[in-house]
């Protein structure tokens, strides 16, 4: 019977947990059994008495759990010693930041172990169910409005009182991917204005559907910026200087400015200048959560809200982990559906690695890199 181990995430402020008591009890009747660190799930909610209960073991240290394992379960990469823990050939499942985190890409290479990356689930319908990009940006498109108004030190709906009007507050969602619709629903439903951009036509419908205006520059370009599989591609430069200028004029009239812009294997391209925060008025929030991809909004820092001239900029890193008891379910669903693909149709733990899940999924095997998008 195959082990699969869940530990606790090291990486500072990583709150979320890879396994929950719900996703144990599923990963057990597959013919799984697992074992989960002590306290793995404490900072997300989850106590170990829970995984007790679906049927886990508990293991005093991380060593103990990874020791056993034959699948590692993390939601980032694991660190330096779990990596050093892990058994000949061992499968490892995480968010592993592939095109960034070259550190523990080699180290797992190095060590000989079978890593997948979430990230790289491709986007086809039979791998919905594991889309851990989807279900984490959705719950981070809902968690940065609500950093948003927290922040704000107005009122998002309008309100009207004997004692006068509160006017709606403004929203600007830029990116309108899973997270940025996410976040135009949360910012509708507490009674903004909302307005929002991006560089995908097909964004401007889903856009429109949630009850948002539609701000681009809609020219030839912008009708062809969309990659087959669903993704932005960088516009040329033109392009950019024109939407630009289309901002600007939007942006110094909104209150609020969350940005969530990516383009998968690049920078998080630059969306918001300096000279547009100072533009904005006082009061003003931005949260950008491109921020650990290098920030859409010139001036934004990693887990830290700066004020520039009365305009806070808020760039928590991890929204997911600001939402961890969710954040974490949903992606140990994702895992669990996952970790189906390493059963052959009896049940056994046979990965199939001709699967074309796997096969976009796995980024180091036999010692080396060996994804097509890192080698090199
Ligand atoms: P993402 O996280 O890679 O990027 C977020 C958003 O930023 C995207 O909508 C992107 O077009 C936009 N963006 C990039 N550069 C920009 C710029 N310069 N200005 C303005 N916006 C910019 O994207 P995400 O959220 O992963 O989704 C991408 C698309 O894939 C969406 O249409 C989503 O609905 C679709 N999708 C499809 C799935 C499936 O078919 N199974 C599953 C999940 C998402």
């Amino acid at each position: 019977m195959a082990v699969i181990a869940v530990t606790k995430e090291r990486r500072a402020g990583e709150t979320r947990v890879a396994a929950v008591p719900e996703t144990v009890k599923k990963l057990i009747a597959a013919g799984f059994s697992v074992v989960v660190e002590a306290g793995a799930g404490a900072a997300a909610s989850y106590p170990d008495e829970d995984y007790k209960a679906a049927g886990a073991t508990v293991a005093k240290t991380a060593k103990d759990a990874v020791a056993k394992a034959d699948i590692l379960f993390h939601v980032r990469a694991p660190d330096a010693a779990e990596i050093a823990a892990l058994k000949k050939g061992a499968i490892v499942v995480a968010l592993l930041n592939p095109h960034q985190d070259k550190t523990a890409l080699s180290a797992l290479a190095k060590k000989g172990a079978t890593a997948f990356a979430m990230e790289f689930v491709p986007r086809i319908t039979r791998a919905q169910v594991m889309d851990a990009l989807s279900s984490q940006a959705n719950l981070a498109g809902y968690r940065a409005v609500i950093e948003a108004a927290e922040a704000y030190g107005k009122a998002f709906p309008m309100m009207m009182t004997a004692a006068g009007t509160v006017p709606p507050a403004k929203v600007f969602v830029m990116g309108a991917g899973v997270a940025g619709l996410q976040a135009i629903a949360t910012a509708r439903r507490l009674g903004a204005v909302v307005t929002a951009t991006d560089v995908r036509p097909a964004a401007k419908e889903q856009v429109e559907s949630l009850g948002a205006k539609f701000v681009a520059v809609e020219d030839e370009e912008f009708k062809a910026a969309e990659t087959a599989a669903g993704y932005a591609k960088e516009m040329s430069k033109e392009y950019q200087a024109k939407q630009a200028a289309l901002v600007s004029e939007h942006i110094r009239k909104q209150d609020i400015v969350v940005t969530t812009a990516l383009i998968p294997g690049r920078p998080a391209p630059k969306l918001v200048s300096a000279e547009q925060v100072r533009s904005m008025k006082p009061g003003s929030v931005l949260v950008d959560l491109a921020v650990e991809q290098g920030g859409n909004v010139v001036g934004a820092k990693p887990d830290q809200v700066v004020e520039v001239g009365g305009v806070k900029i808020v760039g928590y890193a991890n929204l997911p982990g600001r939402i961890a008891f969710d954040a974490s379910a949903l992606y140990a669903r994702n895992l669990a559906a996952f970790a189906g693909l390493l059963l052959d149709k009896e049940g056994k733990f046979a990965p199939d690695y001709a699967d074309e899940i796997l096969k976009a999924a796995l980024v180091t095997q036999g010692g080396a890199v060996v994804h097509p998008a890192l080698k090199g």
